[in-house]
């Protein structure tokens, strides 16, 4: 009798272990993933540690009551990040310092700070350049040639991704997509766009920045608009800029626009409209100008 079952046991047994067989894990990235811990990790540095003290200025601390008027007070934590943008403009970046007297305002645990300053990576926690360049290369920055533009960064100020010039001023990083597809490829230069740039632009752009800030004496890390920096007096290293984009005057010196640097004005079809062209029925009537 035992010897009849026991084809029978061995093929119940193996039919009961297929599932488990067939059932495969497979993984979605077929490529080695690229662990970074520079996101979420924070050591301390003698520039970034919690016991260099930080205070918001008065005028910034007007700043923060406004914002938090905005919020129910139970629920002020709301204010985390623009709390925290601010201490990054003041101070130059988001250090241990920054985040534990937002935590120390809001009353929340810095924990819960922190894990909101790693999360967004416009947060820099730690030092940058006065001109913190920022470089796209998604997909529509790329197809447009975003290699060059970073080649222009690399060779004009002589440093790779996440990297800072010795001089303090520029710092480079590259980013994904930024929002500004249409007028790619672009980069981001602390809070403006600069955007359709070449190799020749990128490097132009970058050279009149610098010399700008040698000009006015601008300290590194101290960020700031880009525009604001111009007080010297770019001559040829804007050139391509002022022949193929715009640059404005500001105290007798001329310093890059933000915006595209092809001459577009906006994101309009570079080659001139080409639908919508005559004049539309009803009441609708297109500008005399024949700007649109
Ligand atoms: S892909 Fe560069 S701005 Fe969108």
């Amino acid at each position: 009798m035992a010897s009849k079952l026991t084809p029978l046991l061995w093929r119940s047994g193996l039919r009961a272990l297929r599932p488990i067989q067939r059932a495969q894990w497979r993984s979605f990235a077929v490529t080695t993933p690229a662990r970074s811990d520079s996101l979420n990790v924070h050591r301390n540095t003698p520039e970034n540690n919690p016991s260099i003290p930080f205070k918001f200025t008065p005028q910034n601390e007007e700043l923060i009551k406004e914002v938090l008027s905005r919020y129910p007070s139970q629920y002020k934590k709301a204010a985390v990040m623009p709390l925290l943008d601010l201490g990054q403009r003041q101070h130059g970046f988001t250090s241990i310092s920054v985040m534990n007297e937002v935590a120390r305002i809001l009353e929340m645990p810095p924990m819960r700070v922190y894990e909101v300053a790693t999360f967004y990576t416009m947060y820099n926690r730690n030092p940058v350049g006065k001109y913190h360049v920022q470089v796209c290369t998604t997909t529509p920055c790329m197809l447009r040639d975003s290699d060059a533009v970073m080649k222009a960064c690399e060779d004009t100020l002589g440093i790779h991704h996440g990297q800072t010039t010795k001089d303090g001023l520029f710092t480079m990083t590259e980013v994904e997509c930024l929002g500004a597809c249409a007028n790619a490829p672009m980069v981001q230069i602390n809070d403006d766009f600069y955007e359709d740039l070449t190799y020749e632009t990128t490097a132009s752009l970058l050279k009149a920045l610098k010399h700008a800030a040698e000009l006015t004496g601008a300290q590194p890390g101290a960020t700031g608009l880009a525009g604001e920096a111009g007080k010297g007096a770019p001559t040829g290293d804007n050139k391509a800029i002022n022949e193929q984009g715009r640059s404005y005057e500001a105290s007798g010196v001329k310093v890059p626009t933000p915006g595209p640097l092809s001459g577009r004005k906006s994101c309009e079809p570079a080659g001139g409209l080409t639908s919508l062209t005559s004049e539309p029925w009803g009441n609708e009537t297109l500008r005399k100008d024949g700007e649109l």
